[in-house]
């Protein structure tokens, strides 16, 4: 380089006018003027405008007509005042420019694959193909610049609160939290694995124990599942865990520390505590763990009053010891005959629903074609259970609890997007607590735990581990945001007697349990103190905070749907050497 910038493409103003300096970045655009070329020149900080004159500059006039987009340049020279008239008003730089004396070109470009500006149409295949030009957009640049905001507030408020942040292995055994684990072969000890975290969760336990007393970490996690909008293979939590605490003291940090970045990275004023709703009523009022509370519309239940009517769908299915439930979507009446019986329908049936019955209210009466199934008073009754008005649309499912909520709950979500029942930019927190312990899981008939298996049960219902072990409730939270999981955590348990029984019950004998967990069962008996914690996905977190739909889009190198780094071509595969020398063969 033969000359050193002086200042940023984001940082001059009115006041440089005058000044000699000096500018590196990026040739964003080009357009030459009849004689004269203007450049806007970009950087992380922001654009600058270049001007380039035949007369005042021929040398450096006639290198920039050589330079395209994307090339790398420094330039020397004066920061002049903009024209009247030419000022713009919408970037920061806008009253100035800079009237090159000296160019020096850095390193060219090939021409990029896509333009770098924040409205591309282009495949996001090829935008994680060149990851790098990418991030070169504004808006990316934007996202991690937030992310890393958040993460520091997020770093700066727990060393405040006293916590300190321990970094666990990423090479370890396997910690439970319901998905596969990736592996890593061991060289030395052929046949052996390491398995990567799926979260830090036994490890902060054992620093519990250790006596740490408030331990967090801005964590790696690994999961081998299917990536979606909101899950990747590999994700980043705020790990925390706290000595002799309630679930209340947990909360209530967890509160504080998310209505510090609401107000620091989007001014917006979060009212604290969060609501809380208990889980049976999520799954009764909204069918689902992770309510969307920025609107209403719950779930209304009619079993009682299809087993009475007329309409054989429903009394079969009632019959059958199913449910009948119902939602209500403000002014979906003007959705038509046909979009309720071949998309809404189709919709729910990818939850399993085996049909959507449906009703209009108009004139204050319900029409459709299975109105005449239900008797005055029934329709009157369902009217009023549903709180339907006017305009609006009535929707049930019949069938099995857990489908009858899991259908109208998805489609309670989609009709309250497309029917604009909540402003996008809300902000919406809750907890969603009393959580069971275990659900039951169909295919290894037994129990399986809700959250993980080292979360504790409510004290009250420990007698009835055994006997009633779906009726025992968890000391458990989950934070929801806007519909969205963001965290979940637990009191645990800690003592090695009631952590034997819940693996007895969701059948790990007392050898397997050893073999997985011994250490942590031995730690229990060495003065393991009362402890809980929870974590929450930053992903997800700054995501939602921007706006975003999908976690790629504020993760740096994020992998695809197929768990591919399109960039790098990771997964791939491995020299014959290497896999010799792990004792593998593929
Ligand atoms: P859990 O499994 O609920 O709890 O994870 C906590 C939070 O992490 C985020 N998350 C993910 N984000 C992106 N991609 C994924 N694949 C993914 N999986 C999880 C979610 C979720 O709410 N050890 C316990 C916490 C505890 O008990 O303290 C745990 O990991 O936002
Ligand atoms: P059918 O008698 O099967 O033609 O159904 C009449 C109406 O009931 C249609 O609108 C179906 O979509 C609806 N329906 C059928 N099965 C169910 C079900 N399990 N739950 C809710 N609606 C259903």
């Amino acid at each position: 380089m033969k000359f050193k910038r002086t200042h940023t493409c984001g940082e001059l103003r009115a006041e440089h006018v005058g000044q000699d300096v000096a500018l590196a970045g990026w040739v964003a655009s080009w357009r030459d003027h009849g004689g004269l070329i203007f450049i806007d020149l970009r950087d992380r900080y922001g654009l600058t405008q270049l001007v380039f004159s035949p007369e005042r500059a021929a040398e450096a006039h006639k290198t920039a007509a050589t330079l395209r987009t994307e090339y790398v340049i420094a330039v020397r020279g004066k920061v002049n005042a903009r024209p009247k008239g030419t000022v713009n008003k919408e970037l920061a730089t806008g009253e100035i420019e800079l009237d090159a004396a000296e160019i020096e070109v850095l390193n060219p470009s090939l021409t990029p694959p896509f333009e770098i500006e924040d409205r591309t149409e282009v495949a996001e295949e090829v935008r994680l193909r060149y990851r790098y030009l990418d991030l070169r957009r504004p808006a990316m640049r934007r996202h991690l610049m937030s992310r890393h905001r958040i993460v520091k507030s997020i770093r700066d408020y727990f060393s405040q609160q006293g916590f300190i942040e321990v970094e666990t292995p990423c090479l370890t055994k396997s910690t439970p939290e319901g998905a596969r684990d990736f592996v890593v072969p061991s060289r030395i000890y052929h046949g052996s694995f390491y398995a990567l975290p799926q979260s830090p969760q036994l490890f902060k336990q054992l620093l519990m124990v250790a006596g740490f007393d408030r331990y967090f970490q801005i964590a790696r996690c690994y999961r081998d599942e299917d990536p979606r909008a909101d899950r990747q293979v590999e994700h980043t939590q705020l790990d925390l865990e706290m000595s002799f605490v309630d679930p209340d003291d947990i909360m209530e940090l967890l509160e504080e520390v998310l209505q510090k970045i609401c107000k620091a990275e989007l001014g917006r004023e979060i009212h604290t505590p969060f609501r809380r709703i208990a889980w049976h009523d999520a799954m009764r009022l909204y069918g689902t763990d992770k309510p969307d509370l920025r609107f209403a519309m719950q779930l209304a239940d009619i079993t009682d009053i299809a087993a009475e009517a007329e309409f054989k769908v429903f009394r079969n299915v009632v019959e059958k010891g199913g449910i009948v439930r119902g939602i209500c979507a403000p002014g979906g009446g003007r959705y038509t005959r046909r979009q309720i019986e071949s998309d809404l329908t189709d919709y729910v049936a990818r939850f399993g629903a085996k049909g959507l019955a449906w009703m209009k209210l108009e004139g204050g009466k319900l029409t459709s074609s299975i109105a005449k199934f239900f008797s005055t008073a029934q329709h009157d009754e369902i009217i009023e259970r549903l709180d339907a008005k006017d305009g609006d649309l009535l929707l049930f499912v019949a069938d099995t609890e857990p489908v009858v909520s899991q259908a109208l709950g998805q489609l309670r979500v989609r009709l309250g997007t497309e029917l604009e029942l909540y402003d996008p930019g809300e902000i919406c927190f809750c907890w969603v607590v009393d959580f069971p312990m275990f659900g039951w899981n169909e295919e290894e008939q037994r129990p399986d735990p809700l959250h993980h298996p080292f979360t504790s049960p409510v004290d009250e219902d420990l007698a009835r581990l055994e006997a009633e072990p779906l009726e025992v409730r968890a000391k458990a939270y989950d934070v929801v945001l806007n519909g969205v999981e963001l965290g979940g955590g637990s009191i645990r348990i800690h003592r090695r007697d009631i952590q034997q029984r819940v693996f007895s019950l969701i059948h790990i004998d007392e050898e397997e349990a050893q073999n997985k967990f011994g250490f942590l069962l031995e730690a229990l008996q060495y003065g393991a103190p009362p402890h809980g914690g929870i974590a929450l996905g930053i992903d997800r977190l700054v995501m939602l905070l921007l706006g975003r739909s999908t976690i790629r889009d504020v993760i740096a190198f994020p992998k695809t749907q197929r768990g591919q780094d399109l960039m790098t071509g990771a997964p791939c595969s491995i020299s014959p050497e290497q896999l010799k020398e792990l004792g593998l063969k593929t």
